[in-house]
């Protein structure tokens, strides 16, 4: 498979190249920063520089591949405004180009409770605009599957996870959620689905599996 990574040089971006790569893909990684062509390009991404803020169709960067992963974000340190540009609309974007240029797999990193905001003006703009970007990509016609992870930690992998359609809150390593997306591309039946992830006592491919018959039972 061809696969481009939106986010290529993010914590979990950076972790799910070498995982494409060693499942036989070709990975495209979107950066923004070309000082961080070279680090990616180690990860096994070949990087190619768009700043998806400041063009608005990203489809040449994202080039002719059979799935794209949307790992952007604008990040703890950022305003409410960049909650918009880069979590909704560089979303948006992806899901545009992906229609462009005839990708129909897609799937997002978004995160859990996004429809219930809660906290800071600037958490809440960020539930929201994460909120509606999975709105767009369930109502795209794409072939979408949405991970929704809890809080995140940068803790080691441990290959075992929590996924459904609706969990309790709780914190999963960036390791495990970029396990599980790499997971999910190899399972063409986790397309139209949206999940909630967090730590817990499945390994990965049982929990698809769990995961997809409790959603076709709801
Ligand atoms: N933190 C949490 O607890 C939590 C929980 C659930 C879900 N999530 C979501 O998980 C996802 C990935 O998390 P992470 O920790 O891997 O994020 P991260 O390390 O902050 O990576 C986000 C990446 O997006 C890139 N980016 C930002 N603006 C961009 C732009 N205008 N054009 C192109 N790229 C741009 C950043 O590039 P630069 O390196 O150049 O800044 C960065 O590499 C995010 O969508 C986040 O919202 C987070």
């Amino acid at each position: 498979m061809r696969i481009t990574v939106l986010g290529a040089h993010g914590k979990i971006g950076m972790l799910l190249h070498p995982i494409f790569r060693s499942n036989g893909h070709s990975v495209t990684g979107i950066i923004r920063n070309p000082d961080h062509s070279e680090a990616v390009q180690k990860a096994g991404a070949h990087p190619v520089v768009c700043d998806i803020e400041k063009t608005d169709d990203i489809s040449e960067a994202i080039g002719n591949v059979d799935a794209v992963v949307f790992a952007a974000g604008a990040g703890p340190g950022s305003g409410a405004e960049r909650k918009w540009t880069v979590d909704r609309d560089g979303a948006l974007k992806l899901i545009d180009a992906a229609r462009k240029n005839g990708t129909s797999r897609y799937v997002m990193i978004s995160a859990m409770n996004v429809e219930e905001p809660r906290g800071n003006e600037v958490f809440q703009a960020y539930q929201k605009a994460k909120a509606e970007a999975d709105k767009a990509l369930r109502e795209s016609g794409l072939d979408y599957t949405i991970i929704r992870p809890g809080k995140l930690t940068d803790d080691l992998s441990t290959g075992r996870v929590s996924l459904g359609p609706d969990l309790n809150s709780g914190e999963v390593s960036r390791s495990d959620v970029a396990a599980v997306v790499a997971e999910v591309l190899e399972v063409p039946e986790t397309a139209g689905f949206q999940w909630d992830l967090t730590s817990g006592s499945d390994e990965i491919d049982h929990a698809i599996r769990k995961a997809i018959s409790q959603s076709e039972e709801l």
